[in-house]
């Protein structure tokens, strides 16, 4: 095949390269620019519902099943009444805000997952006042406190294994291991959450853990310890009929990861809950919105500073945070096909930060120019949803293609 035909680690039907030019969700990335200025980001809602679809596939072998997408990964509103309209599956949220966000686009309460911490006053009476909301307490602390509002309520426990998992193995992506974290209940308190969650008449149906993000197939036996260590917990819940495994199912960050495989990750999952009579839930944010969106920006600025080539762009890490702070790789993508002739740059945002720093050493086309487009990919999940106006800098627009 040849170099111009061979297609790059990311490209796939709906990203990729037509006769050398940037394609999104069937259209050329410079029409999409045409519709709005940069900094842009531009999700394919189709992309999204596939997404849906493949986890619904793969889940079908199991006794049941349900989906709960992760709101926190991108909550842009039209996204969200895209999923409730075509995706088949509820929400999972995380704050007041975010559950009347999601009422808003269209969600029942029976539709919606609700996992938090630190959780107010005012916020579990917002919850004993909506109890059709799949309620997850994840502290003694709520559950005592969830009793001044109300009683008789179904709610879930969510626990801690103290196993972590994340996307290759990054520390800082795990919510649960060796040290001691907030999320959940441990094993040393789980006798005390039964008992005030009886003491308040609460049947507890749910078992509930989210270990961490962004795992790939090479950490599924590390997700087989996990599930295993859940035995414990799951043995001694006498109503109950969900389990929930949370999110954390990753995509593809460069050339060296491969695509989570469904089949392998449900065999997993089949392994330890088949025939238990219980139906599995799954909240996943990344997997369903990341790999649906692009962050489009401009170059402003190509210098020699040194020996260091820098390309500015008008955009940094106020708009996409995840590779600046969890070290994630991200890929910058041209508008036409890379030719032979490249060099190493630094690409580097427009945020008065020292982290402020795309990409160091990355091969780019040496005839990068100042007022050209650059691409982020994998920018649909965690990037607007985390985005802070830091130096002024926050004014994007969203886009959704359908
Ligand atoms: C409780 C809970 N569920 C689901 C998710 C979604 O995780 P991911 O986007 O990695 O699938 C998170 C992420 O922080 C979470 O905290």
């Amino acid at each position: 095949m040849s170099p111009e035909k061979q297609r790059l680690w990311w490209e796939r039907q709906d990203l990729g390269y037509q006769d050398g030019h940037l394609f999104f969700s069937g259209t050329p990335v410079t029409d999409l620019i045409g519709l709005t200025s940069t900094p842009a980001f531009f999700y394919n809602g189709k992309r999204i519902v596939e997404n849906i679809g493949r986890l619904h596939d793969a889940l079908a072998q199991l006794d049941g099943h349900k989906i709960f997408y992760a709101i926190k990964a991108n909550r842009f509103a039209p996204l969200l009444t895209h999923v409730k309209a075509r995706g088949n599956c509820g929400v999972d949220v995380c704050s007041p805000n975010e559950l009347l966000h999601a009422f808003s686009c269209g969600f029942k309460g029976s539709e919606i997952s609700y996992t938090a911490n630190s959780m107010t006053d005012r916020e579990l009476k917002l919850l004993a006042d909506n109890p059709d909301v799949l309620l997850n307490c994840d502290s003694l602390s709520t559950i005592r406190r969830l009793g001044r509002f109300c009683s008789r309520r179904n709610i879930g426990i969510r626990v801690n294994p103290a196993m972590g998992i994340g996307y290759r193995d990054n520390e800082t992506l795990k919510y649960s291991g060796d040290k001691t974290t907030k999320f959940g209940i441990y094993k040393e308190q789980f006798a005390q959450a039964l008992k005030l969650a009886a003491d308040n008449n609460f049947t507890v149906d749910t078992i509930h853990f989210h270990t961490g993000c962004g795992y790939l197939n090479t950490q599924l036996p590390l997700f087989n310890q996990i599930l295993d260590a859940t035995h414990w917990f799951l043995d001694q819940v006498e109503d109950l009929a969900f389990v929930n495994l949370g999110g954390g199912l990753g995509v593809p960050h460069d050339a060296d990861d491969h695509a989570l495989n469904l089949d392998d990750w449900v065999s997993v999952i089949n392994a330890h809950f088949k025939g238990r009579g219980l139906t599995v839930c799954v909240e996943p944010g990344d997997y369903i919105a990341k790999d649906a969106g692009i962050l489009v920006l401009s170059v402003n600025t190509v210098e020699k500073k040194r020996h260091t080539d820098f390309v500015g762009v008008n955009g940094g890490f106020n708009l996409a945070i995840e590779p600046f702070f969890y070290g994630l790789p991200c890929e910058p993508v041209v508008l036409k096909k890379k030719t032979d002739h490249m060099k190493p740059v630094t690409i580097v945002g427009n945020i008065n930060e020292s982290l402020d720093v795309w990409k160091d050493n990355f091969p780019m086309p040496d005839q990068i120019k100042e007022g050209d487009p650059l691409v982020f990919i994998n920018a649909g999940g965690y990037a607007s949803s985390m985005m802070s106006n830091h130096c002024m800098r926050g004014q994007v627009s969203e886009n959704l293609m359908i």
